[in-house]
């Protein structure tokens, strides 16, 4: 049995697909149980746990031969954000998974690094470096495709035109959810993978490239709008009270527009024996 930590989110659920498709009993990891039952229907075992409480995540990990974390803190409110649960959650999970003998796969970001200034993934190095045995596997990931596309439509579809945060013109890596579902059942299944840093990664495009080929796709004309650089920086700042997931966007959009990403391990689709990788236009038609 496989506990999926984030089991009912945008890449826990393409995980939970792979496993079940594959025949792997799997049990599911998330604070709103009734939320992922929607999501993943009547056959998938989910119990409602918080990361951040090392008991409760504790109790749900006996009987499983690996536990995967998909969680993060980006989005979180006050106490809900990458040090508690990127940091500390993590942490939780990697024990619980050790005392019970299992492999632990912990979904990190491309550009983990002590000294990223994207506060995500300074608490995702935090967590990969306390990592100890040799039972675990960690999957960098590039931005999802999925997830931008998303960002890109929902604005058009409230401005007429895709909303980019800064400049738009920092090449940077993307990949779709799809490919690093396939990346992360594969590292919990299979044991020669343990120990090993795995960089998930797929073509390289502008923000501005990326509105360009929503636009295209979905039959709309006009260049997309810009949040200056300006704007991000004080909303960085000045939300960070009151709305301290507002601020933790602001402050990673800025850094994406401002800082190069590494871009990934080209070979590693091959060296896996892995399917070709999703095309952006198979996202984009996938609605
Ligand atoms: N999206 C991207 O572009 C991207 C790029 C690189 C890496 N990643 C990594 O990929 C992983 C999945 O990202 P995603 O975009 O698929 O996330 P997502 O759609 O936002 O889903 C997050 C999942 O985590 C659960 N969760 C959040 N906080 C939790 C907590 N404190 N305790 C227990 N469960 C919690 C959520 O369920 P509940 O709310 O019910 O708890 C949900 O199932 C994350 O590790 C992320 O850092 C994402």
């Amino acid at each position: 049995m496989i506990v999926v930590a984030g089991g009912s989110g945008d890449l826990g659920r393409r995980v939970v697909a792979a496993l079940t498709a594959a025949g792997e009993p799997v049990r599911v990891l998330v604070r709103d149980a009734a939320r992922a039952r929607e999501v993943l229907g009547p056959e998938v075992e989910v119990v409602a746990a918080d990361v951040r409480d090392r008991e409760a995540v504790a109790s749900a990990i006996p009987g499983a031969t690996a536990v995967v974390s998909a969680v993060h803190g980006l989005l979180g409110g006050a106490g809900s954000g990458p040090d508690e649960v990127d940091r500390q959650g993590n942490g939780h999970l990697a024990e619980a998974a050790r005392q019970s003998g299992a492999t632990f796969v912990l979904v990190s970001v491309l550009g983990a690094s002590r000294t990223s200034p994207l506060e995500l993934s300074r608490a995702k190095y935090d967590a990969e470096q306390a990592l100890t045995g040799s039972r675990w596997v960690v999957v960098r990931a590039a931005a999802f495709f999925e997830t931008w596309v998303t960002v890109m439509r929902s604005s058009a579809a409230r401005l007429g035109r895709p909303l980019v945060m800064g400049v738009g013109e920092r090449p940077m890596p993307f990949v779709s959810v799809l490919d690093v579902a396939a990346v992360v059942a594969r590292a919990a299944t299979d044991s020669a993978l343990h120990g090993q840093v795995l960089e998930v990664a797929g073509p390289v495009l502008t923000m501005n490239e990326l509105a360009a080929a929503v636009q295209v796709h979905d039959g709309r004309a006009g260049r997309p709008l810009h949040l200056p650089r300006g704007a991000l920086r004080l909303t960085g700042v000045l939300a960070g009270p009151v709305q301290p997931a507002a601020a933790r966007m602001a402050r990673a959009a800025l850094a994406f527009d401002t800082h190069d990403l590494p871009h990934g391990d080209p070979g590693l689709r091959d060296r896996l024996g892995l399917a070709p990788a999703t095309t952006l236009d198979e996202v984009l038609a996938a609605r």
